[in-house]
């Protein structure tokens, strides 16, 4: 008996519809030829764009983070089952999310009442905690890159942005070796990463991205599914920018449709001085929660069956 592992191949898959793309890659549904019955999502990246474009780093820290993240086997992030490439392409082999995106569900409902928006901002935040304890920033964080499951559970996709804070390159470069949860992490790579609408201030402003820099996507996220809407979307990035630094948002909420207790926890959320947001520790604590137990986790994910 041969005890070598078959690699896998794209053979191996009937590639189905496009289900989305970035800025180097396109997502396919596939399924496995041998059990045909098991869907995945294939994210292919062609090499020879990714070496064009300079976004090597992305890719190979894309899949370190999915790697590391599997390990903890939390409901609420991307499974990576396989890597393997050919000539043209590398392809990593992903769990399939049946519903699509929250993005979708969100335009389907036009906003989300505050049961349904109680439920998905605790996945979050559960989601959140669990990636910034493995020590990641996922700096993308927004409605199109959340999947829901069967069981309308979200799942986090595209790590193609992440930062890996605890990583030697940075150990190097600190000179502070006890860097703590909140630490602000100083981000060398210039380019802007992430979507203009979501992005933080701390980036704009000083080039910088820590934890919080999630956490101001969250609140975004909160506001939006509450409204429909962004909080700061202007006629061109630019404006957005404009509109984030400036901490330019209004409820525009006349018959108060939307409770005092989520404007405050979105008000304590945007605060543009990441030093004075709060963190994903005091948001918890905000009376919205007070029904929630943070270590029941079978009830924040509700019906997984793990
Ligand atoms: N769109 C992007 N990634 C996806 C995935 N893993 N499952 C379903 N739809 C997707």
């Amino acid at each position: 008996m041969s005890n070598k592992i078959k690699k896998h191949s794209p053979s191996d898959y009937t590639f189905k519809e496009e289900l989305g793309h970035g800025s180097y890659s396109t997502v396919y549904k596939a399924v496995d030829k041998r059990n045909v019955k098991q869907c995945y999502a294939i994210k292919v990246c062609s090499k020879k764009h990714i070496i064009k474009e300079n976004k090597v780093k992305y890719v190979s820290i894309e899949k370190n983070v999915l790697n590391i993240l599997r390990k903890g086997n939390h409901p609420g992030i991307i499974k990576l089952y396989y890597t393997f490439h050919d000539e043209e392409n590398l392809y990593f082999v992903l769990s399939y999310a049946i519903n699509g995106e929250l993005l979708q569900l969100l335009h389907k409902y036009r906003s989300f009442n505050e049961e349904l928006t109680i439920r998905f901002t605790v996945q979050i935040i559960d989601i959140l905690e669990f990636i910034h304890k493995n020590g990641i920033i996922h700096r993308d964080v927004k409605p199109e890159n959340i999947l829901l499951n069967r069981n309308y559970n979200l799942i986090l996709t595209d790590f193609g942005a992440a930062s890996l804070i605890d990583n030697d390159e940075d150990k190097e470069n600190s000179n502070n070796s006890n860097a703590t949860y909140n630490d602000i992490h100083v981000n060398r790579a210039s380019s802007f990463v992430g979507t203009a609408e979501y992005v933080s201030p701390e980036l704009l402003l000083y080039n910088q991205c820590g934890y919080c820099s999630d956490v101001w996507a969250l609140g975004c996220m909160i506001f939006q599914f509450l409204k429909g809407y962004p909080p700061f979307r202007g006629a061109n990035e630019l404006n957005t920018f404009e509109k984030i630094v400036a901490l330019d948002y209004h409820w525009n909420d006349p018959n108060n449709l939307v409770s005092q207790s989520w404007k405050d926890l979105v008000s304590k959320i945007l605060i543009t001085n990441s030093e004075k947001r709060m963190n994903l520790e005091n948001v918890k604590k905000h009376p919205l929660f007070k029904n929630i137990n943070w270590n029941d986790k079978e009830k924040i994910w509700l019906g997984t069956n793990k």
